[in-house]
């Protein structure tokens, strides 16, 4: 039976205490669930359609199922996966096992890469059967791989990884070397960015969308492009000089795994990314 937490608002909405902060629920429902004493809760309750649907998705994804109504509601459809920018994709249902990370789906013109896990779930199984299936998954290191190889088994997917995360993934058939790019496709380059973990890698897409695992996210908190040093894995040190080397590249849309995701035209993205860069090294 799930336990109310008591800071929700009064209403039919509410997060129970089994919640662990991962973060996930308040990334697509912004301003409804917040953040209260270490645990996420409803500061309003949903009013508008569009309100409906936040909290849905929240529900969704919520790895360890903590967001409930008090009365029984059908469970809309067509929520996921979730078009963020044309063609790519919020797939929602997070895993537990990477602590609530995000994943995405990249729609390409012949066919559809995911960016680390969802946890495995039949409605979006059916989903991406009907879209034409997967032919690649890419995982941005070590901690969210959640049920990939589930996934790469089922639609006969190639799998990505760095060699020095491996270990989370050895049902990888492809593995990103060492500290130099690698094309995966014609728009599609994995840059290794070791620090959070020895193995992430950013995986970027065309000039348009850096998929970040848990390098580089933007915060909601002041809009500004971050990092977590609480969280940093492996090196902080190579964190800083591993986004230095983003800089090469350019961008407008920052996909996080956990953190917030975000869109800034892109020179502005860059001159974010050179300034977050200098705040971490002079800490
Ligand atoms: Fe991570």
């Amino acid at each position: 039976m799930a336990t109310r937490h008591e800071l929700n608002v009064p209403g039919d909405w509410f997060v129970d205490t089994s919640c662990i902060d991962c973060a996930a629920a308040r990334e697509v429902a912004p301003g409804l669930i917040v953040a209260r004493d270490g645990q996420s809760v409803f500061a309003r309750q949903p009013q508008t359609e569009e309100e409906l649907k936040m909290a849905w998705r929240a529900r969704l994804l919520c790895p360890t199922a903590s967001i409930h109504t008090a009365t029984k509601q059908a469970t809309p459809d067509g929520l996921f996966p979730q078009e963020l920018t044309s063609g790519i994709y919020r797939l929602g249902y997070n895993a537990r096992g990477s602590f609530g990370a995000h994943s995405y789906l990249i729609r390409r013109q012949a066919d559809n890469f995911m960016v680390d896990s969802p946890r495995w779930t039949s409605n979006l199984v059916a989903k991406l059967e009907a879209w034409g299936g997967l032919s690649n998954i890419l995982l941005s290191h070590r901690d969210d791989v959640a049920d990939a190889d589930r996934y790469a088994r089922h639609f006969g997917a190639h799998v990505w990884i760095h060699e020095w995360d491996k270990a989370a993934a050895r049902f990888a058939d492809n593995t990103i070397k060492g500290r130099e790019p690698t094309a995966i496709a014609e728009d599609l380059l994995a840059v290794p960015v070791p620090g959070h973990t020895k193995g992430s890698v950013v995986y970027l897409y065309g000039d348009r969308a850096a998929f970040t695992g848990d390098s580089l996210a933007v915060s909601h908190r002041d809009g500004d492009l971050t990092a977590f040093r609480d969280a940093c894995w492996y090196s902080w040190p190579e964190q800083i000089k591993s986004l230095r080397r983003l800089l090469d590249y350019s961008f407008e849309w920052v996909f996080a795994g956990h953190g917030g995701s975000g869109h800034f035209p892109a020179a502005q993205m860059r001159l974010r990314l050179e300034n977050l860069v200098q705040r971490m090294a002079n800490e």
